[in-house]
């Protein structure tokens, strides 16, 4: 929740990002819609060092949606394999810049070797410290409020909980997300002014940010700019 008494402006202590617009920054170049996806890694790395940078704890990236399995499977594919190189050429620069990876999503639905690496590097970065890097893979902001909901159901239904014990805070506790603090700041980018099922629970009280550049064009300024933005609202919201 937003504090009034905010004197310094504050850097967003998480950012969760729609990266949206590769296709359309592939097709203004009359490129194949996968130079558009990595062009789009190149500013994950980017826009990583710059959080990195201003000491941004958490930065969420919507990967891949549930709803992207529905794409043509040589998309999916290629998607699948960027993000695999993404992360073999990542996991020593994750020791180097002392960051932690976390994945949330139905991860039981992406490919064995894909599961694999994230597995293998959330174990080894599970004590890094500088920021926490979290992928959102085959994720939906909606299975995941229902899985919850099931889960205390569950829980419910064996005695362990009552319907009564159920809160804000044991609700959140069953999300993918327990543990980490909710966004600050959203950014989309590529104009378009939709959440897409994305952490529809955690955005309550985020300040949304919508820039105009596909992802590809988003780079470090972009997000510092961002960044300066959130801080602007801030202190008008301070001053009040
Ligand atoms: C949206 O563009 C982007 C995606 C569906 C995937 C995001 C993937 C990357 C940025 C690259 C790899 C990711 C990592 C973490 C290395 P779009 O295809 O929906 O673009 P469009 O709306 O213009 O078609």
């Amino acid at each position: 929740m937003p504090t009034a008494t905010a004197e310094l402006p504050e850097i967003p202590r998480h950012i969760a990002i729609i990266m949206d617009g590769n296709g359309r920054w592939a097709k203004e170049r009359g490129l194949p819609r996968l130079e558009g996806h990595r062009a789009g890694a190149e500013s994950v790395r980017e826009v990583m060092e710059a959080c990195i940078e201003r000491g941004v704890e958490y930065l969420t990236l919507y990967a891949f949606s549930s709803e992207n399995w529905s794409r043509p499977v040589t998309e999916v594919k290629a998607l699948m394999s960027l993000l695999d190189r993404f992360l073999d050429e990542k996991a020593k620069d994750l020791d180097r810049q002392n960051v932690r990876l976390l994945a949330i999503g139905q991860l039981d639905r992406l490919p064995e070797k894909t599961r694999a690496l994230i597995e293998r590097i959330q174990a080894r970065t599970a004590h890094h410290t500088a920021m926490t890097l979290v992928l959102a893979l085959s994720y939906g902001g909606r299975e995941e409020i229902v899985s919850a909901a099931r889960s205390l159901a569950t829980d419910a239904v064996a005695g362990k909980i009552s319907a009564s014990d159920i809160d804000g805070d044991l609700f959140a506790s069953r999300l993918q997300t327990a543990g980490i603090p909710d966004p600050d700041l959203l950014v989309r980018t590529s104009g378009e002014m939709r959440i897409s099922n994305f952490l529809l629970w955690q955005i309550s009280y985020a300040e949304i940010i919508i820039v105009k550049k596909f992802w590809p064009d988003f780079r470090q300024g972009d997000l510092f700019e961002a960044v300066q933005e959130y801080q602007r609202r801030h202190r008008r919201f301070g001053a009040l």
